[in-house]
């Protein structure tokens, strides 16, 4: 069965699907993202994913390429079409095709790409592993909160991280703090059983994962702190892990050449994952009300 791509207007083969080359994404990085992840077939938080696509857009004054429920259908559809049960749907707005200027051009309209990945779960050994992570200097813009398709230095980060035999690279602020993961938002659990993680504000991307644990956190009643936390900090923490959609809840073990804790996935850390993981399975555990 062959790949499904909607590109513009077309559901597509994978392989062919292609933009303009004056599409303003490809040029100058114009436009935003969002990967929502598929469990069994099931969209995973998709109001909450086209909530912030919405506020991405709109702080970049891009409108919407659809209207929200035709969205939702393309989504739909993509899943059916790809017979997808297990991965995550990209989905991607730009400005648009127009010949290149750096102002934005009066008559161009949004572009939309969708395309799906199929993703096997982390294996019960690689939860065992768990990711090993290193710091480095966060040389990102000023609005990390809009999640824009401009990565460079997120791919310079992560490509750092893979050459130490990490998983992630922390990036942390000339003040000291961790600003987020290269692709993932930073968490740790204090010595007192704290979780901590930053508040969301224009220095970090608002995770849909991160969301949807704060929730869990605060129905099964943890003490949970959103506050910036140093690399001293980190080096210190009983547990430590990231999330996002395509990782839910990885442990830490390792940050730069400090064991975190014993140097195993922390207790609480799976006790997350799992509510997690209940949450968005719809599973009845203390993560819903
Ligand atoms: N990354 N911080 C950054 C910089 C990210 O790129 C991401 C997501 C996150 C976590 O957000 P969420 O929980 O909504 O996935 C935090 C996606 C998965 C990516 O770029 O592939």
């Amino acid at each position: 069965m062959p790949r499904l791509a909607y590109v513009n207007g077309r559901f597509v083969p994978h392989r062919h699907a292609v933009v303009h080359i004056e599409d303003r994404g490809y040029q100058f990085a114009d436009g935003v993202y969002e990967v929502v992840p598929v469990f069994y077939a099931r969209l995973i938080d998709e109001e909450a994913h086209l909530d912030r696509l919405e506020r991405s857009l709109s702080e970049l004054q891009i409108s919407m390429p659809k209207p929200r429920k035709i969205m939702q259908m393309l989504s739909a559809e993509l899943i059916r079409r790809n017979q997808l049960t297990y991965g995550f749907i990209y989905t991607q707005v730009t400005r648009g095709v127009a010949p290149r200027d750096h102002k934005f051009p009066k008559a161009a309209r949004p572009s939309l790409v969708m395309t799906v990945r199929q993703m096997k779960p982390h294996t019960e050994a690689e939860l065992q592993r768990g990711a090993t992570v290193i710091t480095v200097p966060d040389q990102r813009w000023q609005r990390r909160d809009i999640k824009s398709i401009s990565l460079l230095p997120n791919c310079l980060a992560k490509q750092q991280a893979v050459e130490a035999g990490a998983a992630e690279a922390w990036q942390v602020d000339p003040d000291g703090t961790v600003t987020e993961g290269s692709s993932t938002n930073a968490w740790i659990i204090t010595a007192d059983n704290k979780l901590v993680t930053r508040k969301a504000d224009h220095s970090i991307l608002n995770g849909i994962t991160r969301l949807s644990l704060i929730e869990a956190v605060k129905a099964a009643g943890l003490e949970f702190e959103e506050r910036p936390f140093t690399v001293e900090e980190a080096y210190q923490a009983r547990e430590a892990f990231f999330t996002s959609s395509t990782n839910l809840v990885m442990p830490v073990v390792r940050i730069d050449d400090q064991a975190v804790g014993n140097g195993y996935p922390g207790i609480l850390t799976m006790r997350l994952r799992q509510l997690y993981l209940d949450y968005v399975t719809g599973a009845p555990g203390e993560a819903r009300n």
